[in-house]
């Protein structure tokens, strides 16, 4: 496994619509095992391929019990609405308010080609759409409300560190 570096903003592929998976094969099982390491080591929730410069249509999540491989995802139902903050990894340092279904269900394939479903709810849903516009060149930076003020962000910082 290796990590891969992620885009950040500006870079153009992150505009651009990606590519069905057709083959189930051993670059794709590298490339998903890969996503979970960089997804580790950023810390983040969700992760989808354009993000590490690969044009096909391949998310992760964690869930925080499992990390869920989703390739070629469709939003199959959605309910509910939250207003809440976001961030993205190819966005660094700033967050967002924006709203999302509060929750999401998802069909998609395995590593394997096998087709399943899975329901998010709250921020789990959040990243399902969040990863899933990614794959269609879209970043949450287009639907935000308005974005955090330093203030606002340096608050966020420190309860984060008062909690740890
Ligand atoms: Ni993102």
């Amino acid at each position: 496994m290796a990590l891969r570096t992620i885009l950040v903003e500006g870079n153009p592929t992150l505009n651009k619509v990606s590519r069905p998976v057709v083959k189930f094969d051993d670059r794709l099982h590298v490339l998903l095992d890969d996503m979970v390491e960089t997804l580790r080591d950023a810390n983040g929730v969700g992760l989808a391929a354009p993000q590490v410069g690969i044009l096909r249509r391949v998310v992760i999540v964690d869930t925080g019990e499992e990390i869920l491989e989703l390739i070629n995802p469709q939003i199959v139902e959605q309910s509910g609405e939250q207003v809440g903050l976001e961030g993205c990894l190819s966005v660094p340092g700033k967050y967002g308010i924006v709203t999302r279904p509060n929750v999401v269900k998802v069909r998609a394939q395995d590593r394997e080609g096998l087709w399943y479903e899975a329901e998010g709810e709250g921020l789990i849903a959040r990243a399902f759409c969040h990863e899933l516009e990614h794959l269609d060149g879209h970043l949450y930076t287009e639907k935000a409300e308005r974005f955090l003020t330093q203030e606002e962000l340096e608050a966020m910082y420190q309860e984060d560190e008062e909690e740890e």
